[in-house]
């Protein structure tokens, strides 16, 4: 079996106790937390920030995997560094110079990603895939939690695994948006390798009773199983 990660996304969590929900889900088996910024601008969302990032970070040794929905990037690159996250991504069109952003975001001692939105070519990859350390594939348009995956989603895996492969690099290939227990395997099967999922993590059971986690991420590794 491949090496799969579970990024749960704290963009659905309970924020009055958002410290206790991120130690719960990687005591339930979590890899990777996945931190959604969106400044309204960008998305037509607001969330969270550098002081929040600094705030979890004592809470885990995990990858604090970044999701910049920001526009502009560069400015707020090196506070996110120093607040502790591993990852940071950004999509190409809210950056100018994009080889510069990677460039920055690596000085800054963090691995660097470029996310695709559902309509975005694939070719800013062509002279940059070299560089990267994660490609992150949008399965819904950002801005918010709990949305359908868009199939097409699957198509554009498919074309990145070969080049990812091709290139011969560590690459991560993170697919973001409407992950469930119904679904991971078959986004795993086109070339998926690291799963964010909110609303199916955070949202799933009325009362968000922390074993509940526990259960939601054992059926999701079960279905990677399968693979
Ligand atoms: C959407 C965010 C996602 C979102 C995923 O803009 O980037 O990370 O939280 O949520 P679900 O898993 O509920 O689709
Ligand atoms: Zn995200």
């Amino acid at each position: 079996m491949a090496n799969y990660f579970i990024a749960p996304s704290i963009l659905s969590a309970n924020f009055a106790k958002l410290g206790e929900e991120i130690t719960n889900v990687i005591d339930s088996g979590a890899d990777i937390i996945h931190f959604d910024v969106m400044d309204n601008h960008y998305v037509p969302n607001l969330t969270i920030g550098p002081l929040v990032c600094e705030a979890i970070r004592p809470l885990t040794n995990s990858i604090i995997d970044v999701h910049l929905m920001v526009e502009p990037v560069d400015r707020i690159v090196p506070d996110f560094a120093k607040a502790g996250a591993n990852i940071i991504s950004f999509h190409p069109e809210a950056s100018r110079h994009i080889d510069r952003t990677i460039g920055l975001i690596k000085e800054q001692g963090c691995k660097a990603g470029l996310v695709f939105n559902p309509a975005t070519p694939l070719h800013y990859l062509d002279h940059v895939l070299d560089k990267l350390d994660l490609v992150l594939i949008m399965s819904v348009n950002p801005g918010f939690g709990g949305q359908k995956f868009i199939l097409e989603a699957l198509n554009k895996l498919k074309v990145v695994r070969k080049r990812i492969d091709s290139s011969g690099k560590k690459i991560l290939l993170e697919v973001d948006g409407g992950v469930k227990v119904d679904n991971i395997a078959e986004i795993a099967r086109a070339g998926a390798d690291t799963f964010v999922a909110g609303s199916a993590i955070y949202s799933a059971g009325e009362d968000r009773d922390p074993h509940h986690y526990d259960t939601v991420i054992t059926a999701l590794r079960k279905e990677l199983a399968k693979v």
